[in-house]
């Protein structure tokens, strides 16, 4: 029986790797490629387990790089392509968006294109709720204008749409999904939720930007990658589909669940200067997912009881990554009061 073969493009990061993890566990027969640059963000960590798994090959490369890309596509002939590569933290696209344009649009071009040379069955671009912008009520449908309002989410916009032009223009097989704020294991620490828990195992202040007040909507990984690979099997080309937790809270609110599993008091709490053109609410509504018959599997609740116990368990995966580079990018950003050390 011929095996499936999929290419994972920034797989070795938060999202990426736990679908990989997810398709091992979900397939006996298919065959995954994982191409990824590994900058910052990458972690081979979060694949160890499976790295000697001979269904598995990691390259290291940029999906900006057409020549790389070309040589995979001959080699391996992958069925389907589920794009997650992309520079993905808001508060670094302020400082440097360059490396924002170039990943999360013209990276997702030579993508494209390889995928039009070589053909695909199916190509998922992972885009994001940020491209709608902020809404203060009700919740953004896959009809509702884009109106990103920061570098990343504007970058991201370009593929999303890049995405979805060579549907219309060269009638590929393209679906974009657009998931709300992710949580789970593996997420790098300069998101909020693996940030507060690991700051506040170490007993270090939370820096909440604003009033505190910013509402995201949080989805667990472990329901995105059910998602993903729902959309790829039963998705129709060309469609758009949101993919939201349902669970929207003020950052306020989760920091102090954070506090309250871990037991630690609320003086850890530091608010701070907000984030320029901090978007203030995301909602989505996911009605048409749900027609087509998704069904999230994860409540909030334990979801996020067992994501703060994992980072309890897993310090010897984030402690490396809070020095450094990382470090340095917080001092400069908040100079003053926070200590990181
Ligand atoms: P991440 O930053 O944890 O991982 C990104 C991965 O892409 C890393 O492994 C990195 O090394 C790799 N990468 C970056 N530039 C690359 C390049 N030029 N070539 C090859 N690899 C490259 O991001 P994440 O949180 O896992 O997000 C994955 C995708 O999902 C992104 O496209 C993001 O926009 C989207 N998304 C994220 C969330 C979220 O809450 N995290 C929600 C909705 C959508
Ligand atoms: O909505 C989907 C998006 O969610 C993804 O497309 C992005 O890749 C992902 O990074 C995430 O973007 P956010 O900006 O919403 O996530 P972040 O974890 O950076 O921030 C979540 C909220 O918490 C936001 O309102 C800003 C706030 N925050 C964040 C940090 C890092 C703080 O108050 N303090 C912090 O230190």
């Amino acid at each position: 029986m011929s095996r499936n073969v999929y290419l994972v493009t920034g797989g070795a990061g938060f999202i990426g790797s736990n679908y990989i993890h997810f398709l091992f566990e979900r397939y006996e027969n298919v065959k995954v490629v994982n191409l990824d640059k590994l900058t910052y963000a990458g972690n081979i960590e979060n694949l160890r387990d499976i790295e000697e798994n001979e269904n598995y090959i990691f390259i290291k490369g940029d999906i900006c790089d057409s020549e790389i890309v070309r040589k995979i596509f001959q080699e391996h002939k992958p069925d389907y392509l589920i794009n997650f590569a992309a520079e993905s933290h808001v508060d670094r696209s302020i400082g440097n968006p360059e490396d924002f344009i170039r990943t999360d649009m013209y990276g997702v071009y030579v993508l494209l294109e390889a995928s039009k040379k070589f053909g695909i069955k199916r190509f998922i671009q992972i885009s994001t709720d940020e491209v709608y912008g902020s809404i203060d009520k009700g919740s953004f449908t896959e009809e509702s204008p884009l109106m990103p309002s920061n570098p990343y989410s504007a970058s991201k916009s370009g593929g999303d749409r890049l995405a979805y032009s060579y549907f219309a223009t060269y009638n590929m097989p393209i679906i974009i999904t657009r998931a709300s704020n992710n949580y789970g294991p593996y997420q790098y620490p300069e998101k909020l939720i693996p940030l507060f828990v690991t700051n506040a195992l170490e007993d270090e202040q939370l820096p909440l930007y604003g009033d505190g007040k910013n509402i995201r909507d949080w989805l667990y990984v472990k329901d995105h990658c059910i998602a993903i690979e729902f959309v790829l099997h039963h998705g129709k080309t060309g469609e758009v589909y949101n993919i939201a937790g349902g669970s929207e809270k003020e950052n306020i609110q989760i920091t102090r669940f954070i506090l309250e599993l871990l037991d630690k008091p609320e003086s850890l709490i530091r608010y701070v200067d907000d984030r320029i053109g901090h978007d203030r609410r995301y909602s989505l509504d996911s009605s048409k997912l749900h027609h087509l018959g998704w069904q999230q599997e994860h409540s909030f609740d334990v979801a996020m009881r067992e994501t703060v116990q994992w980072y309890v368990d897993h310090q010897d995966w984030w402690k490396p990554l809070k020095s450094g580079e990382y470090l340095e990018f917080y001092k400069k950003h908040y100079p003053e009061g926070m200590s990181l050390t």
